[in-house]
């Protein structure tokens, strides 16, 4: 089998903890570039991985090294334009979540995938945990029957990235768009993909750049960001076409316990998530479910199944419209919060 050429762009943590070790175990790729608007943060990324060739730009990427694919590393903002280069250029990509920096930005990726017809797929790895893929199986097969339903959070006491996380400009927002976006868009698969028509939420910025000691944080690589505009919690409420609505929780700092937890309701039964359990009913009692799964890693079954996309042509499971839908609840959530009412999608 021929190997699939991948161009790496954005030289930075998610690219060198997760994505680039998952390409290192498989004999099917080869990463043969990596750019960064950082140039040595690229050439010290290209030396650790064995990496051919290191750039600073997407576009010198493209010019200089013969690449099937990109993958998009990059800040939150710089997914559009990396995206619509890569897409130009006919290069099949898979992209860091949020899609983008916000709804405009997600749609003129959409046009530019579209009108280059490659693949697209969305890296949003908790989709990708064997439990999420045997509850999605179980939801599909009508085993929980309508789901109508559901509540999500990923709740953090004290833990803001530092960075360009807290940078508007670059991030897009705080907790919603970074922690809100997997667990929302989680959510929203296993209840089956319903349309989303109108959101209510609020979002807060009480707590901000605090000083608390004893607490860990996700470092961006340049740390020196002083810019400190987005929220620091949110929660809110999306109704669907289909009657079924989610509740949703999200903070970088609150004052209340850390929490994460996906659960969904369905007429014959429900589910959570992590560990994966079924409330059901059995013989007239009500049953509870631990099915025993095994991962082999959210990564490496997320850059599996994108691999397998564009070796085959099939289609994602978290697909390029995925995304735009997932973007368009998100850019709902800070609509509602700015309006100070519900807004219609
Ligand atoms: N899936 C997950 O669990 C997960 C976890 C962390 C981060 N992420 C996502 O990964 C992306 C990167 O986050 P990170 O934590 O690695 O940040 P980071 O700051 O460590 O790295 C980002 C890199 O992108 C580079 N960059 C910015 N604009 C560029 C451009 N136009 N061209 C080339 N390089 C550019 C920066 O110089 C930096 O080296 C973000 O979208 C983030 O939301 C996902």
């Amino acid at each position: 089998m021929e190997k699939l050429r991948i161009g790496i762009v954005g030289a930075g943590n998610i690219a060198q903890s997760a994505h680039l070790p998952a390409y290192a175990k498989r004999s099917d790729v080869e990463v043969a570039a990596i750019a960064d608007i950082n140039l040595e943060r690229a050439q010290a990324a290209a030396k650790k991985f064995g990496i051919p060739a290191a750039y600073d730009s997407v576009e010198a990427l493209l010019a200089g090294t013969d690449v099937d694919i990109i993958d998009i590393c990059v800040w939150n903002r710089a997914h559009s334009s990396v995206a619509i280069a890569a897409a130009n250029a006919g290069k099949d990509i898979l992209c860091e979540k949020p899609m983008a920096l916000n709804l405009e930005h997600a749609l003129k990726m959409q046009e530019a995938v579209e009108k280059a017809g490659v693949m697209f797929m969305m890296a949003v790895p908790t989709r990708y945990s064997a439990e999420s893929q045997l509850l999605i199986q179980m939801v599909e097969e009508g085993k929980l029957g309508e789901i109508y339903y559901a509540k999500t959070a990923a709740i953090r006491r004290r833990g803001t990235p530092l960075g360009w996380f807290t940078d508007t400009s670059k991030s897009g927002g705080g907790p919603v768009i970074d922690i809100g976006v997997h667990c929302i868009d989680r959510t929203w698969y296993l209840m089956g993909r319903p349309k989303p028509v109108r959101v209510s939420a609020m979002t807060s910025k009480r707590i901000g750049n605090y000083q608390t000691k004893g607490v860990d944080r996700w470092v961006a690589l340049d740390s020196d960001v002083t810019a400190f505009d987005t929220e620091d919690s949110a929660a809110g409420i999306i109704h669907f076409e289909n009657g079924a609505c989610m509740l949703f929780e999200v903070s970088w700092a609150l004052n209340a316990p850390p929490a994460g937890y996906t659960q969904i309701c369905g007429t014959k039964a429900g589910a959570t998530l992590d560990p994966l359990t079924i409330y059901g009913e059995d013989m007239g009692y009500l049953t509870d479910n631990k099915p025993t799964t095994k991962n082999l890693g959210i990564f490496d079954e997320e850059i599996a199944h994108f691999l397998d996309c564009v070796r085959t042509g099939k289609q994602p499971r978290s697909s390029l419209s995925d995304g735009v839908t997932v973007q368009r609840m998100l850019q709902g959530i800070y609509d509602s919060a700015r309006l100070g009412r519900e807004v219609t999608l």
